[in-house]
């Protein structure tokens, strides 16, 4: 799916001063998501589908959409070397959706998390840069699981997982979260390279 990608070895982390790598697809550009996405992010956590399935974040200004890129995104790939990446479209200006891994103190491997703005979605172009993202995290990172988590409502979400080759493993709880949740699990093949 990746039509280029700045290649690296397996099994090693990024740089922390080194930005996420742009994945180019076929249709997008994943980029590091940058202070000058913040109306972006307002407008993406501030959506209906975004609150009613991900979660009310408090994110009503720029202000705060940069605390969230820095206790979030930011702070996963600081620590971990791997984050979100703000998702344009090659040939239109514009942020349309995020698209993340991320590493959380309760999951045992990263999980995948993406949200895109109405204009984004249904043209498959969650599911291609999804399917970029984990790419990335096995090949450049090493990743051999990746977790997803969604609710039992979410059917589009659970459909874009089962395209990506994730299997529904059992339930997670998630801190702050007093909902149950579906969690999906990726296996990555061994290498035959090595
Ligand atoms: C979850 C979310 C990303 C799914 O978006 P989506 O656009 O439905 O997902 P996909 O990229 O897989 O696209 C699938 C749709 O595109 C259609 N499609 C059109 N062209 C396509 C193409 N070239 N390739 C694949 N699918 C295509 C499919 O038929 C499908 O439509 P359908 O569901 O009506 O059958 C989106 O609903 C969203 O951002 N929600 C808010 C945030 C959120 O819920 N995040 C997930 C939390 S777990």
């Amino acid at each position: 799916m990746l039509d280029r990608w700045t290649p690296e070895a397996p099994q090693i982390r990024y740089p922390r001063a080194v930005p996420l790598p742009t994945l180019l697809t076929p249709r997008l550009r994943l980029r590091h998501l940058a202070r000058g996405d913040a109306g972006y992010v307002v407008d993406q956590l501030s959506d209906p589908t975004f609150v009613e399935f991900v979660g009310d974040r408090g994110v009503r200004s720029e202000a705060d959409a940069i605390a969230y890129m820095e206790r979030g995104p930011w702070a996963t790939y600081a620590a971990h070397g791997f984050g979100a990446w703000a998702v344009e479209r090659r040939d239109t200006p514009g942020v349309i959706g995020m698209v993340g891994l991320y590493q959380r103190a309760t999951l045992d491997a990263p999980d995948l998390g993406f949200g895109f703005l109405p204009a984004g979605r249904g043209r498959g172009l969650a599911l291609e840069a999804a399917k970029a993202a984990l790419d990335w995290g096995v090949e450049a990172h090493g990743m051999r699981r990746v977790l997803a988590i969604t609710t039992d409502a979410h059917r589009r979400s659970q459909r874009l997982l089962k395209k990506l080759g994730m299997r529904l493993e059992g339930r997670a709880r998630i801190p702050g979260d007093d909902e149950e949740l579906r969690l999906y699990a990726y296996t990555a093949e061994p290498s035959t390279s090595a």
